[in-house]
């Protein structure tokens, strides 16, 4: 394919959709076109799709029959992403942008890897901020400072989504915020879980990426904060890992990776995903001296767009990695998985000692 305009199939017509990638399509301006959003709520589907002169349907299969989609996003609820990626790899599909997390087992992601290595199809999970220029940047300056790290902090502090979702559009069909039930143990492993495996999950590949030893890694401790939010420690030699999330109604979001060494450090501040505020920025300090990154126009979402561009327009471009996408996932389950263990354990030890 040559400079032709990319045609895009999207699978949902929901919040991340309306907020975030029709406006980032928008600014890639001649790059994309999106010809078909499906979703099983037609008149979502039709009411998104009006707006950007897309044809609707409540059929995956009539979207992946269209002979001028020649890449798929994926962004359904969690658990049909493994069923809606293998269905583009059938249909022989391209390219798949699959929406964070990639599946919600590990064995999903294992055989949605082996599918697209069948069919040749490229895929890229919409982990946002691995695309980010501020972490582009931070890599490429950091050096060993992010291997030599012994402590490394993932911190989102937001407001609810629905805050910016009604600021950045006007959502057709909105979800309702979920009720959060954390009176038993059971119920709190399995918010922790959740929260960890939809809202940590962003900065995963950054974690990861700086540990590859992630599986020595012990969960120190897991706490639930409230409302929505989780604080898990992670420990493995002399390294600690500490990933926070947490939803308020006031104050400014905080969105922050770092890595820190005994005389060097990264850090990263990104703006929420639903504000299209550009990208993070990034301080790179060693010792007395530090290089900054001021941020750029383009946020992680477009860069993950045009990364998509290049995949369709040169088939043999580089990207992460299939076994790289399911590490993503089986690091960040077996964290939410162990730390939901915790925080049950933690509630034996208290019934118990009454
Ligand atoms: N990368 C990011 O910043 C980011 C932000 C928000 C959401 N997400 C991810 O995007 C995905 C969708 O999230 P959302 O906030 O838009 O959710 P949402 O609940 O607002 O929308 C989901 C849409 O999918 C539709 N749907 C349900 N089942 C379907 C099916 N079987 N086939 C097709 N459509 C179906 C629903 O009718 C709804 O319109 C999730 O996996 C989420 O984790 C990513």
């Amino acid at each position: 394919m040559n400079n032709q305009t990319i045609g895009v199939g999207i699978i949902g017509s929901g919040s991340v959709v309306q907020g975030i990638h029709l406006p980032t399509l928008a600014r890639c301006g001649e790059e994309f076109a999106v010809r078909h959003i499906m979703d099983v709520d037609l008149d979502a589907a039709r009411s998104v799709a009006g707006r950007v002169g897309a044809r609707a349907s409540g059929s995956v299969d009539e979207l992946l029959s269209e002979p001028d989609v020649d890449v798929v996003a994926v962004c359904s609820p969690h658990a049909f992403h493994s069923d809606h990626v293998i269905a583009a790899c059938r249909a022989g599909v391209s390219v798949v942008l699959c929406e964070k997390p990639f599946a919600t087992t590990v064995a999903q992601a294992r055989e949605m890897a082996q599918e697209a290595e069948r069919s040749g199809t490229r895929i890229v999970v919409g982990a946002m901020h691995a695309f980010d220029p501020a972490w582009a940047f931070s890599r490429d300056r950091a050096g060993d400072v992010l291997d030599r790290a012994t402590v490394i902090r993932s911190s989102i502090v937001l407001p609810f989504n629905d805050r910016y979702e009604s600021w950045s559009t006007e959502v057709a069909q909105a979800s309702p915020v979920p009720e959060r039930d954390v009176s038993t143990p059971e119920a709190r492993a399995a918010q922790i879980t959740a929260r960890i495996l939809g809202l940590g999950i962003h900065d995963i590949p950054l974690v990861r990426s700086v540990l590859p030893d992630w599986r020595e890694l012990e969960v120190a401790s897991a706490t639930i904060l409230a409302p929505l939010g989780y604080a898990v420690t992670l420990r493995s030699g002399r390294r600690v890992v500490q990933l926070i999330g947490s939803f308020r109604d006031h104050g400014e979001p905080e969105w922050e990776f770092e890595a820190v060494a005994s005389d060097a450090s990264v850090h990263i501040a990104f703006a929420p995903s639903y504000v299209q505020a550009g990208s993070g920025t990034a301080t790179v300090r060693r010792g007395a001296t530090a290089e900054i990154f001021a941020g750029s126009a383009r946020n992680g979402y477009e860069e993950e767009w045009r990364h998509v561009a290049d995949l369709v327009r040169e088939p043999r471009m580089p990207t992460r990695s299939l076994a790289d996408l399911v590490d993503d996932l089986a690091f960040a389950i077996d964290v939410a998985e162990r730390a939901g263990e915790h925080l049950r354990h933690a509630g034996a030890t208290e019934g118990s000692s009454r």
